[in-house]
């Protein structure tokens, strides 16, 4: 069997080429790749677990710089193997070096692994992201929901029934179940003149993100219906990354504005010894794409800056566009019906509805860092999820 790769050494690094690999992209049209040796030693696959897991200290191998210089090189039919100055010996199959061949870019794409993000408005009302319990239950089930919260941000789970609790039980099958000074689960009603809180009463809220004076935030929320209002009290939701995209074309300079000053968030309850407090910008960016939005009038400190009244009319513009017909879509939860969405990404707000009618939800929070991995742990093998995808593609 011919082999499947040569190595040679170039200007101090390792020069590999490859022949006869199918399906390895770019590299197949490439005259070749240099590896730098330290970055081999530093990867070598023979220490690495098949959890990612590096067996040694990464620092004790660049100190010793005769463990990264290169011996003697041998290329095999299957593997080049590196025989180092320090002794030890390292095997590189020649598909996983050209699996590397670009490694920045590979390494990039590995940790990219994401379902692209669908941004909606109130069109999307038509067709919100919807499965039954009983589908949820299964794997492909849990993986639609967690595609549909990386996608939309935002998806509906019927069939639950009413009994209190339901939501931790759910929200513990998803991931975990957040526990915070509110307790792992808390009650929306209305509590009247008792309400500590403008979410315990059966006023307008208008859109907002939870928890933002937490850190970490909690990244997914949860509401399930045991009772509603005959009239109003529909949980409201808006894409804030919509919003964020649209401020941005409407007017850059209040974009700038939100997405570069750190807002102060507090909360604080002084009979249970709790003073939450985190600052983060409306618009937090990440490589200039939006990565979190984060807006809530309720718990918002006092901001001193230099551009205040710049940055509040920035501020009040992208209210009213969160708060807009035209971003808002609407959901009349029924009882057993649960609504789970992205806490860093959409808002959540809800219609006045009648004083004393029977309107009970059950919240609770969890973190979306397992409803990621779910989805790219999925991506990474390979499965196909646009399977999941309810949008039309333009
Ligand atoms: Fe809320």
């Amino acid at each position: 069997m011919a082999r499947l790769g040569h190595a040679s050494r170039r200007c101090g690094q390792i020069f590999v080429q490859w022949g006869g690999l199918k399906g390895i992209g770019s590299t197949e049209a490439t005259a070749g790749q240099l590896f730098h040796p330290l970055w081999l030693r530093l990867n070598d696959p023979g220490q690495i677990t098949r959890n990612q897991q590096r067996l040694f200290e990464m620092s004790g191998v660049v100190d010793r710089r005769n463990s990264w210089e290169v011996a003697d090189l041998k290329n095999e039919e299957q593997r080049l193997s590196v025989q180092w100055g320090d002794g030890a010996q390292s095997h590189y199959p020649w598909s996983w070096l050209a699996e590397h061949a670009a490694a920045g870019v590979a390494t990039d794409k590995q940790l990219k692994l994401a379902v692209p993000k669908h941004l909606w408005d109130q069109s999307f009302q038509s067709t919100l992201p919807r499965m039954d319990y009983e589908a949820l239950l299964t794997r492909s089930g849990k993986l639609q929901l967690c595609t549909y919260l990386e996608r939309y941000g935002l998806a509906f789970v019927s069939g639950l029934g009413v009994a209190e609790g339901t939501v931790d039980k759910v929200g513990n099958y998803i991931g975990h179940v957040r526990v915070t000074n509110y307790g792992a689960i808390f009650d929306v009603k209305d509590d009247g003149a008792k309400a500590t809180n403008l979410a315990f009463t059966n006023q307008r809220i208008s859109a907002h993100t939870d928890n933002p004076y937490r850190d970490p935030f909690p990244g997914i929320q949860m509401l399930h219906c045991l009772s509603c209002a005959e009239e109003g009290g529909a949980t409201l939701f808006t894409d804030g990354f919509s919003v964020a995209q649209r401020l941005k074309s409407l007017d850059s300079s209040a974009f700038h504005l939100l997405s570069s000053i750190e807002h102060p968030y507090e909360y604080r309850d002084p009979d249970a010894a709790v003073l939450l407090r985190a600052s983060v910008p409306v618009i937090k960016l990440c490589n200039e794409e939006v990565e979190r939005v984060t807006f809530n009038n309720r718990s918002a400190a006092p901001l001193q800056h230099e551009e205040l009244q710049r940055y509040y009319e920035a501020w009040a513009l992208f209210d009213r566009l969160a708060n807009s017909m035209e971003f808002t879509v609407k959901a009349h939860l029924k009882p057993g019906e649960l609504a789970i969405w992205s806490n860093g990404r959409v808002m959540h707000g809800r219609e006045g509805y009648e004083r004393g009618a029977p309107r009970h939800l059950q919240g609770a929070y969890l973190d979306s860092d397992e409803i990621q991995s779910a989805v790219r742990a999925a991506l990474s093998e390979g499965e196909d999820l646009e399977r999941f995808s309810i949008h039309q593609v333009e």
